[in-house]
């Protein structure tokens, strides 16, 4: 089993610095996911866990060791790419026996362990056959397969789905989960696709910019977002951010002022003064259609999707920007036509102008005509 930590990792390359010093601690058996857009330093990171790339400062510790000057192949860990680099002239068994071959193992040990880990991933009748014979999940399989052979102190992957279609990504994203379950060992994977993160992961890191945003389970990011980029991240379809100023309410609570008309009384908030500007977040599933008297704001609907089961409204609030509504079943509404909205209070989250949460949650006001 085991533990990889980051203390104060900096990158740079050349005199841009990529990464900003980066804490981190992946306990023994952990399924982390570097989560983030394009470009805010997933794979970097992920390399230098490797030991692909040199740090500019800070230190990478693996089983309470400090690694920086310990090369890739005595690091012991196995890293698992988008671009399997399979080698075609060779079957699928010996790709996956072929580093194997390399050490001193024996033929016998080598081959046991290559079949088992065909049949773990399922890939037994296709030993014999070369790359270019099998389908892209196929052989992501077998680089897989590859690393699984090597009994590595941890796997590294990054983005190791992105290149196979839809259908194919949640069946191998299940696959993943099953296998982490199996093996036990400590994965770091890692994706820009947050439902992959979501699904797979024990913690999730969100990174923008060569900086953490927010690490914590997937349920902890998606209730508490600690900042608007985690909030705007985390979740499919993305939460709605909307500004508004704070005014004092009728009834010695505070209201939201958003988009010139739009009221939304809310209790007395800690944090919060009439005079500041905040953004407000409302997830799709926290919105409510209710009656005109209920509503917090209505909306004209612009395009909406009936997937059956359930149905999304896109729609625009006067003066803001177009925001989504989830309902569950079926929602005859028409494009052009208005609907009235009320945000769940406990589920209603709150930032300040520096984007950081001034709340996750805020209780019902007091309801002044009735409603609850
Ligand atoms: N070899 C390199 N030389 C210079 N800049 C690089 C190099 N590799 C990555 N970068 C830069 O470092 C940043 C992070 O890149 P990367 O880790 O590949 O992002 P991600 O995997 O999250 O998409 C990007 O701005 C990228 O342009
Ligand atoms: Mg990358």
């Amino acid at each position: 089993m085991t533990e990889i930590q980051l203390n104060k990792v900096l990158k740079a390359y050349g005199d841009v610095e990529v990464i900003h010093g980066i804490d981190l601690h992946v306990n023994s058996g952990q399924f982390v996911v570097f989560v983030g857009p394009s470009g805010c330093g997933k794979s970097t990171l992920l390399r230098i866990i490797a030991g692909l790339e040199n740090v500019t400062g800070g230190e990478v510790v693996i089983d309470g060791a400090v690694v920086n000057n310990v090369t890739a192949s005595e690091r012991g860990l196995a890293m698992v790419f988008q671009s399997y680099a399979l080698y075609p002239h060779m079957t699928v068994y010996k790709n996956m026996a072929f580093g194997l071959e390399n050490s001193k193992m024996q033929r016998s040990e080598i081959d046991a362990r290559v079949r088992e880990a065909a049949d773990m991933l399922q890939i037994t009748p296709y030993l014999n056959r070369r790359p270019k014979a099998l389908s892209g999940g196929q052989r992501q399989r077998v680089a897989i397969g590859r690393a699984i052979v090597r009994d590595p102190k941890a796997f590294l992957f990054d983005e190791p789905l992105s290149n196979l279609d839809a259908e194919l990504r949640v069946a191998m994203r299940k696959e993943l989960a099953a296998l982490h379950n199996k093996l036990g060992g400590t994965m770091i994977y890692v994706t820009h696709d947050q439902v992959e993160a979501m699904t797979l992961a024990d913690v999730i890191v969100v990174l923008n910019a060569g900086r953490v945003e927010q690490q914590g389970t997937p349920l902890e990011l998606y209730n508490r977002p600690e900042n608007t980029f985690v909030a705007g991240f985390i979740g499919s379809p993305r939460m709605n951010l909307m500004e508004a100023s704070v005014v004092m309410g009728d009834d010695g609570g505070l209201d939201l002022m958003a988009g010139g008309t739009h009221r939304i009384a809310l209790p007395p908030v800690s944090g919060l003064s009439p005079g500041d500007n905040v953004t407000f977040g409302i997830r799709p599933e926290h919105l409510e259609i209710v009656d005109a008297d209920r509503a917090d704001m209505s909306a004209t609907v612009d395009l909406t999707e009936q997937l059956g089961g359930e149905t999304y409204l896109f729609c625009t609030p006067e003066g803001l920007p177009q925001i989504t509504v989830h309902q569950l079943g079926q929602f005859p509404v028409s494009e052009g036509e208005r609907v009235h909205l009320r945000l769940k209070r406990e589920v209603l989250h709150l930032f300040g102008e520096d984007g950081k949460v001034i709340a996750n949650g805020v209780p019902e006001p007091e309801a002044a005509n009735g409603a609850a």
